[in-house]
């Protein structure tokens, strides 16, 4: 299949992940041996850097992109995003580092990548897509944001603030990277609108997301907020067009 693709580049981004990173470069590296790995991390305070560098100093697969400090989601993903477009690689995908997306599915994201789509979506809210061990709450969050979404800015996909994704590089290319402002969780409804209205074509696979075993979520009210302001924005600008398409 990586033969079909091309060369696969799988971003991790880290912000204190200390004792997930080298369980997740571990599976990682296992379930698909040719894809490299970049660990974009924002000189997390735990060390997770140094450990990154660790990681790379025995692997030619590995990679690290140091950032000066704690930037969000969204801004470490383009500036990965940039390093591996200059690095010549066909596919770029997403992927948390604390285990809750499984590398060992990312076989089944590319699979559908190869067949036509120009973004693979790893998706919980489509049928045969599961959650473990999340609490309510969350689920509660990721529904309602899932829906709003919707419903604001008419997308015609189920987990539009999902992390795990496969992007064909030119997909990348198309979307203008340069203008993205969202620097929050709201980065993966952001770019999921752009590709969308580039015309390229989306899909979603189900996957198995499973809550992390170690560490703390950095989702936070102020990632919340930006969210719930910008889907807004974006769905009043793009009210007049959807008026006249009639949807
Ligand atoms: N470099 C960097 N900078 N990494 C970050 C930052 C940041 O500011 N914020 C979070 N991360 C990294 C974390 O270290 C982790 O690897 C990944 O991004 C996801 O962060 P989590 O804090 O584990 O997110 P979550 O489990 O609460 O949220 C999940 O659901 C969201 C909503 O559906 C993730 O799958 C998100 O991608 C998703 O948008
Ligand atoms: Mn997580």
């Amino acid at each position: 299949m990586e033969r079909i693709l091309g060369r696969v580049l799988v971003i991790v981004p880290t912000y204190n992940e200390r004792e997930n990173l080298p369980m997740i470069a571990g599976r990682l590296r296992a379930a698909l041996p040719d894809a490299h790995l970049l660990v974009a991390d924002d000189n997390s305070p735990d060390g997770t850097g140094a450990i990154a560098d660790e990681l790379a100093a025995g692997d030619d697969h590995i990679h690290v992109l140091h950032r000066p400090g704690k930037q969000g989601l969204g801004a470490a993903y383009i500036a990965g995003f940039r390093w591996g477009l200059a690095e010549g690689f066909d596919v770029v995908v997403e992927m948390d580092a604390d285990g809750s997306h499984k590398p060992e599915e990312l076989p089944l994201l590319l699979d559908a990548l190869s067949k036509g789509s120009d973004l693979v979506i790893g998706s919980r809210w489509v049928p045969g897509g599961k959650v473990v061990n999340w609490p309510v709450s969350r689920e509660i969050l990721s529904r309602g944001a899932n829906t709003y979404a919707r419903l604001m800015l008419g997308l015609p996909v189920r987990d539009t603030t999902a992390g795990f994704r496969a992007y064909r590089a030119s997909t990348l290319e198309k979307i203008g990277l340069d203008d993205v402002e969202s620097q929050g969780y709201c980065f993966q409804v952001d770019l999921t609108l752009r590709t969308i209205r580039q015309g390229l074509r989306v899909v979603e696979v189900p996957i198995t997301f499973v809550d992390r075993a170690v560490g703390a979520s950095k989702m936070s009210r102020a990632v919340v907020a930006e969210a719930l302001w910008r889907v807004t924005l974006w769905g009043l600008a793009g009210l007049p067009r959807r008026l006249r398409r009639g949807r």
